[in-house]
């Protein structure tokens, strides 16, 4: 684990290390250039907090002007399982009428919090709306109509936490991605 060293006991396994975070994240800025063409003007949305680390990254290996902004919504509280109640924090700046919208998220979960993220922005008329994970937890999804454009990782039905993601906003200067110690949170 090397640095972070003040987390590793809350910590039961390092699921995606840093460089793997890395090269997947170079990939990924590939695939979503390669989706557009090469004039097309891109708002990038962070949902907060979780995928800023990710949106960080992500966004200097695509290869496309775009613009930054960000919307932040709730589903969880203090816990981790979602709510279900999605609720808007901030809205986002830009007007996206007739623009491409590329969502970044952390995680993919049951699928609640990015359905009505979509529904909603679907509302504003984009010319697109595409969807990029950092990971993906498809056992758990309930939203069969909803699938990521890009997914970073697909990983099993476990709380994890690190490189944004976090528990009671805890761990998410962690530099690789966790599997939360089940004591931690039971
Ligand atoms: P969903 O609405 O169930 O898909 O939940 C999505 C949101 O829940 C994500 O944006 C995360 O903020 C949070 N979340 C879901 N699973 C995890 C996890 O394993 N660790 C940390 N946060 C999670
Ligand atoms: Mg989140």
């Amino acid at each position: 684990m090397g640095k972070n060293k003040v987390f590793e006991k809350d910590v039961e396994e390092v699921i995606i290390n840093e460089k793997e975070i890395k090269q997947r994240i170079k990939e990924l800025g590939r695939e979503i250039t390669e989706s557009y063409n090469n004039d097309d003007d891109i708002v990038m949305l962070c949902i907060l907090r979780g995928a800023v680390l990710f949106m960080a990254d992500l966004a200097r290996e695509i290869d496309l002007p775009v613009v930054f902004d960000f919307m932040d919504v709730s589903s969880y509280g203090a816990s981790t399982e979602s709510s279900g109640v999605v609720r808007i924090i901030k809205d986002m700046e830009e007007n996206i009428e007739g623009r491409h919208l590329l969502i970044v998220e952390d995680i993919i979960d049951t699928g609640r919090t990015l359905k009505h993220v979509v529904d909603m922005l679907q509302t504003r008329n984009p010319k697109s709306i595409k969807v990029v994970t950092l990971l993906d937890k498809p056992e758990r999804r309930e939203t069969k109509e909803l699938e990521a454009d890009f997914n970073g990782f697909e990983i099993p039905d476990k709380f994890v936490i690190g490189y944004g993601l976090d528990y009671a906003e805890k761990y998410r200067n962690l530099s690789y991605i966790g599997v939360l110690k089940e004591e931690k949170y039971c």
